[in-house]
């Protein structure tokens, strides 16, 4: 029972998860730019994706593999400022085909926003987005940046991986 980790993020935090994610579970770890990462050579595969906007950035890797990985058990991490809840849920929904969000497990993991590493028109975006926040927790958020990573945090993930590989251990 083969599983690997496509992961697909652009400051870091999501690569880091994985990273985590591939050295407790032994599984071999791809963004999904890698060229040759091929999800076909795998039983089961965890994919990871970071939300910018309201959207898995990871959406259309999905949709353009779709035929490759639908059969396959598939667990997703998101990374996101928001944490686990109805409105992560609603993110996922929107962005991957029914079928596969009702047949996978998905775990929200929170990750890093710094300031400093963003472009200054993408500041600007995110202080617009402030303004019109509700949540003075989300308004921090977009003003300020956040650092949620967390490694024990994966830990779900790891356990998730570990009943896969156990029981189609059990069924070989
Ligand atoms: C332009 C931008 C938009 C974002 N939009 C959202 C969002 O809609 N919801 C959310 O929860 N987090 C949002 N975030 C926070 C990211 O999900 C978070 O920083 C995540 O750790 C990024 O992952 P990465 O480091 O792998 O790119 C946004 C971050 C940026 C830079």
């Amino acid at each position: 029972m083969k599983g690997a980790i496509f992961y697909s993020g652009q400051y870091g935090s999501t690569a880091k998860y994985a990273d985590w994610i591939g050295v407790a579970t032994g599984l071999p770890v791809f963004s999904i730019e890698d060229s040759y990462a091929d999800p076909t050579k795998y039983d089961f595969l965890v994919l990871g994706s970071s939300v910018i906007v309201y959207k898995l950035t990871i959406r259309k890797w999905v949709t353009q593999n779709l035929a490759k990985i639908a059969n396959k058990p598939i667990i997703l991490f998101s990374v996101s400022g928001a944490g686990p809840g109805a409105k992560l849920d609603k993110w996922v929904a929107d962005c991957l085909p029914k079928t596969l969000v009702s047949s996978m497990q998905h775990v929200g993991l929170r990750g890093r926003l710094d300031m400093n590493e963003i472009s200054w028109w993408l500041k600007l975006f995110m202080r617009i987005g402030s303004w019109k926040s509700d949540d003075p927790e989300v308004k921090k958020h977009e003003l300020e940046g956040f650092d949620f990573m967390d490694e024990s945090s994966i830990s779900p993930v790891v356990e998730m991986v570990e009943k896969i590989q156990s029981s189609r251990d059990l069924a070989a």
